[in-house]
């Protein structure tokens, strides 16, 4: 195995799973790579240095210009606030390094435009982090839509639900608050969660031609943890939208961080001339599926485990029937990308695939604005 010299930068959320997911994957998966935790990148040094203790990294970075300066990382894995993916990714293709970014990609589609120019002209092997696709029954409802089971297909139908933001008096910006500030976050729930739901989508149903889009920012204004005075929020609490996909079906697009009761009840339903799927975030190791097909009398809803060695990824895990959950799907996208690089394949989702959803975002809120139906702008 190679070893492939990682630079983390950002110590929060997405920081854990992706150290989990380098440090665990050699243990299950056979790799050309070895990722080696060379060096986490964070503002404040005690709690960069606290991290690093905690998950074995060599070294500490306070800026994020000069880890990407050390000619010792292979790869740079960005797992900061939106508003920050641009610059670093930039700079860290001019320098030539690998490029894991966290989505969304970008704070919009125009800067997202310049990220994917800059990563094809360095041709540095880049993914971004659209870690739901990695879900194994979502892996395999992507196998059999390819295989054709599902026939046509009519609808598309998905939901992102939390419900966090309820309280007005949550303030904004800051440590684990810039989700609420546009500045830090580009959008609201359009960007954080819908993001998630188009790139499956996308992925899953082909490219999404035009939408038309409501959103509501139910509470106006919001006390702001860097300038301490009650400021506008910017961001979208809600977001409801109509889509038509380029394969000719319909769909419905729901997300909101005000739906008392759920905390990530990310959920899709397709239905096809022959068969339909459904997935339960919450529910994550099942795919219920319906065949027509099936005999009259025997006729229903399956709601397959999906824990067998010929499920995806499963043979790589435990014994038939034993389950895994939304840790090993960050530890699957590196699995991926790992492979990816040992056989010189581009890796998915990558910059431009992402730029995809990008657009789809952008003209969501567009529609939002001028209550018109919006196109998508190609991204391919
Ligand atoms: N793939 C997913 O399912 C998923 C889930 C959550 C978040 N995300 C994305 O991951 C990114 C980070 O989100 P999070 O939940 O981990 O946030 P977080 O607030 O938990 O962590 C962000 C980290 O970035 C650090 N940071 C901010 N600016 C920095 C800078 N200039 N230099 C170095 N470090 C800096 C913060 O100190 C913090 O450690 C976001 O883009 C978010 O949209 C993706």
């Amino acid at each position: 195995m190679k070893k492939l010299n990682v630079g983390l930068i950002g110590y929060g959320f997405m920081g854990r799973t992706h150290s989990n997911a380098f440090r665990k994957v050699n243990n299950f998966f056979d790799l050309p790579y070895q990722p080696v935790l060379k060096a986490i990148c964070g503002r404040d040094e005690n709690n960069a240095k606290a991290f690093a203790q905690k998950w074995g990294y060599e070294s500490v970075e306070t800026d994020w210009r000069k880890l990407i300066e050390r000619a010792d990382i292979d790869l740079i894995d960005i797992a900061t606030p939106n508003d920050t993916h641009a610059e670093i990714a930039i700079a860290a293709a001019r320098a030539g390094k690998m490029i894991l970014c966290e989505k969304p990609l970008s704070m919009d589609g125009k800067q997202g435009e310049k990220m994917v120019k800059e990563i094809e002209k360095a041709r540095v092997p880049n993914m971004v982090w659209y870690n739901y696709r990695r879900v194994p029954a979502v892996t395999l409802a992507k196998q059999l839509i390819d295989e054709g089971r599902l026939g046509r297909i009519f609808h598309y139908r998905a939901k992102f639900l939390q419900d966090w933001t309820i309280s007005k008096d949550l303030p904004q910006g800051g440590a684990g608050l810039w989700r609420l500030d546009v500045k830090s976050a580009g959008s609201g729930v359009t960007g954080d969660l819908l993001a998630h739901c188009i790139d499956t989508a996308i992925w899953l149903n082909g490219s999404i031609g035009s939408v038309t889009a409501m959103t509501e920012t139910f509470i106006k204004e919001r006390k702001h943890n860097l300038t301490g005075k009650v400021e506008k929020v910017g961001i979208d609490d809600a977001c409801a939208f109509l889509a038509r996909f380029e394969n000719g079906s319909l769909a419905t697009f729901e997300s909101t961080r005000y739906a008392r009761g759920h905390k990530a009840l990310y959920t899709f339903e397709i239905n096809g001339e022959n068969a339909s799927i459904a997935w339960d975030l919450h529910d994550l190791h099942r795919l219920q599926y319906f065949d027509h097909r099936d005999e009259g009398k025997l006729r229903g809803w399956r709601s397959i485990h999906i824990t067998d060695s010929d499920h995806p990824y499963m043979k790589h895990w435990w014994v038939p029937g034993l389950q895994i959950g939304y840790e090993h799907t960050f530890i699957h996208q590196v699995a991926d990308f790992l492979a990816g690089l040992g056989a010189k394949k581009p890796m998915h989702p990558d910059f431009r695939d992402a730029l995809e959803t990008q657009y789809v975002c952008d003209a969501v809120l567009k529609s939002a604005k001028t209550g018109k139906w919006e196109k998508v702008p190609k991204s391919k």
